[in-house]
C-alpha cells in the first residue's frame, strides 16, 4: 500500500515534498493559469467528464493549449490516484500558460505548465459537517469580470475566505454592488424560499458554472425537482428556509447560519440533504473506477 504523497509535474511524478516549477513560470508570475478540483470517491473520480469539460473550456478562454490529450491526462490521473492510494480525496489540476522572461505581454507558442496533486479527505470529516450544517459570512464580491473561467487568480476568494475564518465561519457568500449574491468564496450558493422553491443564480460572467452545480441539475430533473435559476439578494437569503453550498469539495452542505442569524432553525434542512443523497448518487452512477 503506497504511503508517500506524489505529484505529477509535466511529465514526471515526484515527491510531493520536493515538486516545484520555475521561477519564471507565468502561473507563479501572473497567476496566468487555470484550475480544476475533482474529488476522489471510493477510489473513482467524481464527475471527471464535466471537470475536464470545463478545463478545456477555461484553457480555451484563455488561448493557453491544452498541456496533452485528455485521454492522456484521464491516464495521469488514474496513475495519480494509483500512487497516492487514495481511496478518498481530492485532486488539484493545474495548468499554467508556461514559461517566460518576465513581461506583462504572453509570448505565443509557450508549452503549458502541468501541475497536478492529490491529498486524502477523511470521508467521516465531510459527512459530519454536512450533518451538522456550517456558518457563513456575507462579503462584498471584490472579483474581475471574468469568474466564469475558472482561474487561478483567487486572491478576493482568499481574502473573503480568510475573513470568514477569522469570524469563526467556514465560508464567505459573496454579494454584488447591487445586492445581489454571486457565490461563495469556493461554492456555488442555493436558496430554498419559504414557498419552497430551489434558487440558484443563472450561469454569466459573474459566477463559475460549477460541475457540482450542473450535476445537481441533472439530477434534480431526474427527480422531477423543480429548480429556477435566477438572481437573489442577500435579503432573500437571510429570509430563506434553507441555503447550501455546493462544490466538488463538498457535495451540498447546508448553511445554517448567516451573518449571525439562524437559518432554518440552525438545521440542515430536508431540501438540502434532498440534493445531496441525488447528488450523490447520481454522480457515483456516472462514475467509472480509476483503480
Ligand atoms: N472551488 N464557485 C467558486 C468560486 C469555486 O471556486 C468553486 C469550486 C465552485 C464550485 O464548483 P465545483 O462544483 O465545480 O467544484 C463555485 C473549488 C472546490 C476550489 O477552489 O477548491
Amino acid at each position: 500500500m503506497p504511503s508517500a504523497r506524489w505529484a505529477y509535474v509535466n511529465g514526471q511524478y515526484l515527491p510531493h515534498a520536493i515538486a516545484g516549477v520555475h521561477v519564471e513560470d507565468r502561473g507563479l508570475q501572473f497567476a496566468d493559469a487555470v484550475y480544476e478540483v475533482c474529488a476522489i470517491n471510493d477510489r473513482r473520480l467524481m464527475d471527471e467528464e464535466e471537470h475536464l469539460d470545463r478545463l478545456e473550456r477555461s484553457l480555451r478562454e484563455l488561448d493557453i493549449p491544452m498541456p496533452m490529450a485528455r485521454a492522456s491526462l484521464k491516464l495521469v490521473l488514474r496513475e495519480l490516484v494509483r500512487r497516492n492510494g487514495l481511496r478518498d480525496g481530492i485532486i488539484y489540476l493545474q495548468v499554467t500558460r508556461g514559461i517566460a522572461r518576465r513581461d506583462h505581454a504572453a509570448p505565443s507558442g509557450l508549452r503549458p505548465t502541468l501541475i497536478l496533486t492529490a491529498r486524502p479527505v477523511n470521508p467521516a470529516v465531510l459527512a459530519a459537517r454536512r450533518q451538522s450544517g456550517v456558518i457563513a459570512i456575507s462579503h462584498p464580491d471584490e472579483r474581475w469580470a471574468r469568474c466564469d473561467i475558472k482561474s487561478t487568480a483567487l486572491l478576493p476568494n482568499t481574502l473573503a475566505k480568510t475573513a470568514a475564518r477569522r469570524q469563526g465561519a467556514f465560508e464567505a457568500i459573496l454579494v454584488d454592488g447591487e445586492g445581489y449574491v454571486t457565490e461563495g468564496a469556493s461554492t456555488n450558493v442555493w436558496i430554498v424560499t419559504k414557498e419552497g422553491e430551489i434558487v440558484t443564480r443563472n450561469l454569466s460572467h459573474d459566477i463559475l458554472p460549477g460541475v457540482t452545480r450542473r450535476v445537481i441539475l441533472d439530477a434534480a430533473a431526474e427527480a422531477q425537482m423543480r429548480i429556477t435559476q435566477r438572481r437573489f439578494t442577500l435579503q432573500e437569503t437571510k429570509s430563506a428556509q434553507e441555503i447550501f453550498l455546493t462544490a466538488a469539495t463538498l457535495g451540498a452542505t447546508a448553511v445554517i447560519e448567516l451573518d449571525g442569524s439562524p437559518i432554518g432553525g440552525r438545521r440542515p434542512g430536508p431540501i438540502s440533504q434532498r440534493i445531496q443523497s441525488l447528488y450523490a448518487d447520481l454522480a457515483r452512477r456516472r462514475a467509472i473506477p480509476s483503480a
